[in-house]
């Protein structure tokens, strides 16, 4: 059974979405044992506790410095024993030496087809305002490990959403969300917990 424990900041749908996936079968092999979140108002944290799913709240603006919130965070996470951290919307940088520790066991949901309209400055509604502003015509979101570049780790999976008339960077995120972010990172959970993955220099394989 693989332990996941997911990151989140805000509204929690994508975690809502790995709950229900986990309700349903649709993820096998898998438990969520606990959610972090930075923001004690966080709705993601109600979504936890309906659920009888551990929610804890750690924050960068309780501790003097980065260091000491990078400290009690990583052990936070330790104590919880995860074989998995999902970031769902989660908006702290996570610290390096997490990083090295769960290497190709941090996975983010990043809501456009990286490498466009990713890296540092786009997160949230930013990443949609710069796809309509640019006027492309096809977005998606992207599921991939975190490494130490923002948005940079190997790609997992992809699924394209297209742009329509009229859009708004509110209408679209919310597209992107209900027929690509909900769909894959379930998707992504279930394929790492049922030994599907394997990371080869830099690329993500997907075996049969
Ligand atoms: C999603 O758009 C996700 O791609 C991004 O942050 C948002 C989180 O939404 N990283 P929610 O909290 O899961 O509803």
């Amino acid at each position: 059974m693989l332990k996941v424990v997911v990151l989140v900041s805000g509204g929690g749908t994508n975690l809502q979405a790995l709950i229900d996936a986990v309700e349903a079968n649709t993820i096998t092999n898998a438990e969520i044992i606990g959610v972090i979140s930075n923001n004690r108002n966080a709705y993601a944290l109600e979504r936890a506790k309906k659920h009888g799913i551990e929610g804890l709240c750690i924050s960068p603006k309780d501790y003097d410095t980065r260091e000491a919130f990078n400290d009690a965070f990583l052990c936070v996470l330790n104590r919880m024993k995860p074989d998995l951290i999902v970031l769902a919307g989660f908006l702290v940088v996570i610290p390096e030496k997490m990083i090295r520790q769960y290497e190709n066991r941090i996975i983010n949901i990043h809501p456009s087809l990286i490498p466009a309209f990713c890296g540092t400055g786009y997160y949230g509604l930013k990443v949609h305002e710069g796809a309509l502003k640019r006027g492309v015509k096809v977005v998606g979101a992207t599921v991939h490990f975190v490494d130490e570049g923002t948005d940079t780790g190997p790609i997992i999976l992809q699924k394209a959403v297209y742009v329509e008339q009229g859009d708004t960077p509110e209408i679209l995120q919310r597209r992107v969300m209900e027929q690509a972010e909900w769909k894959i990172l379930p998707e992504a959970v279930n394929l790492i917990a049922n030994g599907r993955i394997e990371v080869t220099d830099g690329q993500v394989i997907i075996k049969e």
